[in-house]
């Protein structure tokens, strides 16, 4: 099966098979199939957050449950779901015209609302894990559905326990064992816009808007987005390729003698968090390629490719890049890069 048009980077691998869920019973059919059940299965939603270095020799269950609902409201709170397979943007949308705000600083990311969770997805300022409120996920090993709060998820900065292998019995890790169904999220009935990030900053000073509604700021976002990076249907890609990295003080101040120009934010916890499109651009990378994979010409943190369809890059290829850049940057600054998608 072609996976070309299932992952957002457009690389031309397969899998041995695919097969769509839409439902819990759909995956309770794969795992009481004498043959599929004998088979590795790998969990696919979005593709828009992956590297694939190769052919997947397994059958690879695409995520497609439906349906986006508002649960019930608290106090404080309104609950909404969305089923794993509905369209990630598509889904903040529609919060919003539901007049429930909260979600639009993470407007035009792209993926599946069951990606969302698994790299705790973040931009401008909010992340998922703000307003996560829990999800039922099912195991692939055993075929019982759970749930899981905030906290059984082990939210961390592009990370949670989705991403990691369990190494050891007891061991928290999810990877490859839990296929995640729907997600429930808490929307603030005290919603506040959240204005505090450069760009937004920039939107407010042009336009003289000072309170922005939700609408406003969703809209200001995808502007944003629209104008720094690239649209996977246009030049495939798969969002930021690196993480960006955090450092003690005292490096900081080794790098700032490297170079004084160094972007970094002071984090809450006295570390210093550098923007890894910065370390990369002031190593010339902006606009180079290894083959038919290269570093977008206006967001270094994002590798691209540029064959298209028909000439697509490997996957081969675009981790002789990664490590290419991993490589100058840890020569020139110390500080070692780490891949943000899934390398599969
Ligand atoms: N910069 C450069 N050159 C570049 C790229 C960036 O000098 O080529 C500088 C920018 O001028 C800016 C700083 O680096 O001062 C940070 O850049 P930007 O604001 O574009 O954000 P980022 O740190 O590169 C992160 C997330 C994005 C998210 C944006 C906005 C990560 C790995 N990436 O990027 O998330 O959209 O902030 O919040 O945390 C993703 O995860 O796939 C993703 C796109």
């Amino acid at each position: 099966v072609p996976l070309q048009p299932l992952n957002s980077f457009g690389i031309a691998a397969r899998a041995a098979q695919l097969v769509r869920v839409r439902s819990e019973a759909d995956v309770r059919a794969v795992l009481a199939d004498a043959e599929l059940a004998m088979q590795p299965r790998f969990v696919l939603g979005g593709g828009s957050n992956i590297v694939l270095t190769g052919d997947v020799k397994a059958t690879v269950l695409k995520v497609e449950v439906p349906g986006r609902r508002v649960v019930r409201s608290d106090e404080r709170h309104t609950i909404v779901e969305a089923g794993a397979g509905e369209v990630w943007h598509d889904f903040v949308a529609w919060t919003l015209s539901q007049g429930l705000p909260g979600l639009e600083n993470l407007a035009l990311i792209p993926g599946t609302v069951g990606a969302s969770p698994v790299q705790n997805i973040g931009a401008y300022g909010v992340e998922l894990q703000d307003r996560f409120h829990e999800l039922d996920a099912i195991d692939l090993h055993t075929g019982e559905q759970f749930t899981l709060n905030a906290a059984q998820c082990g939210f961390g900065y592009r990370d949670s326990v989705f991403k990691h292998t369990a190494l050891a019995e007891g061991d928290f890790g999810l990877a490859g064992r839990a296929l995640i169904l729907r997600v429930r999220f808490a929307l603030p009935h005290a919603w506040q816009p959240m204005l505090g990030y450069l760009d937004l900053e920039r939107k407010m000073a042009e336009t003289g808007v000072t309170a922005p509604s939700a609408q406003q700021v969703f809209d200001w976002i995808v502007d944003i987005r629209r104008a720094k990076l690239p649209d996977p249907a246009v030049i495939g890609n798969a969002g930021s390729f690196f993480k960006n990295p955090t450092v003690t003080p005292e490096q900081c101040q080794d790098i700032i003698g490297r170079d004084p120009k160094v972007v970094h934010y002071p984090m809450p916890d006295g570390s210093v968090k550098l923007a890894a499109g910065w370390l990369i651009d002031a190593c010339g990378w902006k606009g180079k390629a290894v083959g038919n994979a290269g570093v977008y010409d206006k967001q270094a943190l994002v590798l691209v490719n540029r064959g298209g369809a028909d000439n697509p890059a490997t996957g081969g290829e675009v981790m002789t890049l990664a490590k290419a850049i991993q490589t100058s940057v840890y020569e020139r600054f110390g500080i070692r890069l780490e891949p943000e998608p899934v390398v599969i």
